[in-house]
């Protein structure tokens, strides 16, 4: 089971789009998904269609049992959806013993997944530091913006100082350039950025396109929306990177 958070601590990066459409994909190839939604704003259960009340504040505060917190929302794809009462989870986890490490004790129990996908929202914060813990690999969309750049040195900084303290190793699986428009100056210049500092990390490009914008406000994948747009097209060979990566790991 391969544990993998999307996240830059910049927002409007593409996380929730890649948790959505790289989570989906991989349940249309058979593999088995969980997606995890832990940012307070909801967008990936929404994008979803979720339609339970349950989150890790249910779990993690009113003790409700894990399995109740999952529901299926696809064939082959499940979620434990995130609202805003994860803010005030953020709030009583501060005063728990151990607390970057609730979301590991918490998620430990599951295990009957080939992928489990956390969406993560922006910033430096206690959740996004379970995140981290729980997760072995992490997946880094970064968009055409400077800024995006800043998250993920802020990113790796954080990463390098989990891994010292809590003597855990997270792997970078990819860093997906998102928002790529070759027409644009800015476009040329991050992914050259990105060159220098991944060179072996960096997936194949996910360019902008005006229907993985529309998508979510119907509640449905890229595949479903348009099948056949750009966005479909390069979210599916993210799919294939992510399934060969797991091959070429295993070797
Ligand atoms: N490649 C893309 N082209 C056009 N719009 C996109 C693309 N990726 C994401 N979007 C849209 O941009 C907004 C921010 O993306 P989102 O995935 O929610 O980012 P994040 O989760 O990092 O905040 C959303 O409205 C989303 O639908
Ligand atoms: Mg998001």
């Amino acid at each position: 089971m391969k544990k993998i958070a999307v996240l830059n601590f910049k927002g409007g990066t593409g996380k929730t789009s890649t948790v959505v459409n790289l989570g989906h994909g991989l349940a249309m190839r058979g593999k088995k998904v969980l997606v995890v939604d832990t940012d307070p704003q909801g967008s990936a259960s929404y994008n979803l269609g979720n339609q339970s009340a349950n989150t890790l504040y249910e779990v993690i505060v009113k003790n409700l049992p894990l399995t109740k917190a999952i529901t299926t929302v696809r064939k082959n794809l499940d979620l434990i959806p995130g609202s805003d009462h994860l803010y005030p989870l953020e709030l009583k986890m501060a005063i728990l013993p151990e607390k970057e490490q609730i979301f590991s004790r918490v998620l430990s129990q599951i295990k009957n997944y080939d992928y489990v996908i956390v969406d993560c929202g922006p910033g430096i914060n206690l959740i996004n530091q379970n995140v981290l813990l729980y997760a072995d690999e992490i997946i880094i969309p970064v968009s055409m913006e400077y800024l995006s750049l800043v998250g993920v040195k802020q990113l790796l900084k954080n990463i390098k100082i989990i891994n010292k303290i809590f003597g855990k190793e997270i792997r970078i699986c990819k860093v997906v350039p998102t928002f790529v428009d070759h027409r644009n100056k800015k476009t040329q210049n991050v992914l050259e950025s990105l060159q220098k500092v991944f060179p072996s990390k960096i997936s194949n490009e996910i360019r902008t396109c005006v229907s993985l914008s529309e998508a979510p406000g119907y509640k449905i994948s890229i595949f479903e929306y348009d099948k056949n747009s750009r966005g479909a097209e390069d979210y599916s060979k993210l799919v294939d990177g992510v399934l060969k990566d797991g091959k070429e790991k295993t070797r």
